[in-house]
């Protein structure tokens, strides 16, 4: 079985060369673009590519406002700062996912507390969520009290899980009740919808990534899309230095962050989504590729956009019968040239977060030990 899986995925990507988990593809206007911002001399901080790139950005996901940043966990940590997130408050994340949403957390000086994922999405539990508030919490003058620590649960952060929509409508009404704020990370999850409504738009803010090895790529990148016009505001003088508008003279109004997208990025970026389209129906083929050559195996399954949504396939992922079938292939694969790799250590057992709150993780443990993404790039 092991030696088939290698054969075929080298007949995907037609070549015995070694195979990487995602590459990025500069097929479009990149180069072009590249040296139009080049020739322009604006390469930094200011530029017509940074403008351009909010707006279709915006545009695309239906968001109001987009702010473009340095990267993905740069757009989280101003979204928590704007969700008035400060030390020692608590946010309510998951623990399966990327190190950068809890980290993002802990900048704000606020900790994090873990509820379950769903094993169709693998992204944050709505019941689990509920039940957890529930049994823990309780509303005062408007906040929502963790009643054992006395400490407020400012917001929420759930993760699009490579891509796959997590049931964010529930999460949302959930979070509307108990007065705590959705902050999305939708990192992963660039070309994913939700009942039709792009992931990043059902919360207060959402937070996106470029980063290499993500859909589109700016080398580096990040946004926060919201529909507030004070929030949206606030997010890009928060990202450039809060400095006030002056011809020359350098007035600044509060401590901020110097976490603008530099306009060379943004070029490469607005190069990009023009190609997304074509990248989103590549990443279907090849799911479609991927779930058909699987049924072949009893015990080795494509995870699939769970119902009603419409996932963007970032990175295909098989769920294996245990945790042996699960090495066995990462190290076979891994051996013979197909890149492959687990899913995240869960961040309930990282050092630095394993005095966190958390609930009964039993999905996210079992996908822990079962999920193995493989080669994902997009074949044009
Ligand atoms: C779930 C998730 N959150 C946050 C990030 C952080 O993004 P960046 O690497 O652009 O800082 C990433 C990806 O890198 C991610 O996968």
């Amino acid at each position: 079985m092991m030696q088939k899986i290698v054969n075929f995925i080298q007949t995907l990507y037609n070549t015995k060369e070694f195979i990487p988990l995602h590459e990025p593809k500069f097929i479009g206007n990149e180069k072009k673009y590249l040296n139009e911002c080049i020739d322009s001399t604006f390469v930094s901080s200011v530029g017509k590519f940074v403008d351009r790139f909010e707006e279709e950005f915006a545009a695309y996901v239906g968001s109001k406002y987009a702010v473009a940043v340095v990267n993905g966990t740069a757009a989280l940590h101003v979204s928590l700062r704007l969700a008035e997130v400060q030390e020692g408050d608590e946010v309510i994340t998951q623990p399966l996912t990327f190190v950068a949403t809890c980290n993002a957390i802990s900048y704000c000086g606020a900790k994090s507390i873990f509820v379950d994922v769903d094993l169709d999405s693998m992204g944050m539990s709505p019941q689990s969520l509920e039940n957890f508030l529930e049994k823990n919490c309780e509303i005062q003058d408007n906040q929502c009290i963790n009643k054992a620590t006395k400490k407020v649960i400012r917001a929420c952060v759930p993760m699009h899980t490579f891509g796959h929509p997590c049931k964010i409508d529930e999460i949302q009404k959930i979070c509307e009740t108990w007065h705590i704020t959705l902050v999305e990370d939708a990192a992963e999850s660039l070309g994913s919808f939700y009942k039709n409504k792009h992931t990043g738009t059902f919360g207060k803010l959402g937070a996106f990534s470029f980063n290499g090895n993500k859909i589109i790529t700016s080398g580096g990148g990040g946004v926060i899309v919201t529909d507030d016009e004070v929030l949206a505001k606030k997010a890009k003088h928060l990202t450039t230095t809060a400095k006030l508008p002056h011809d020359y003279e350098y007035i600044h109004d509060i401590v901020a962050y110097n976490y603008r997208m530099p306009n060379l990025n943004a070029s490469l970026l607005v190069a990009q989504m023009e190609e997304l389209e074509k990248f989103l129906a590549s990443k279907r083929s090849l799911t479609e590729e991927y779930t058909n050559f699987f049924t072949q195996f009893d015990d080795i399954n494509l995870i699939q956009e769970p119902h009603g949504t419409r996932s963007n396939y970032w990175l295909q992922a098989v769920l294996l019968k245990d945790k042996e079938n699960r090495d066995a292939l990462l190290h076979y694969t891994n051996e013979n040239g197909v890149m492959t790799r687990p899913i995240w250590k869960l961040m309930s057992e990282l050092e630095m977060f394993r005095d966190c709150q958390k609930t009964d993780l039993s999905n996210a443990e079992y996908l822990q030990e079962r999920v193995v993404n493989l080669p994902s790039s997009v074949r044009l």
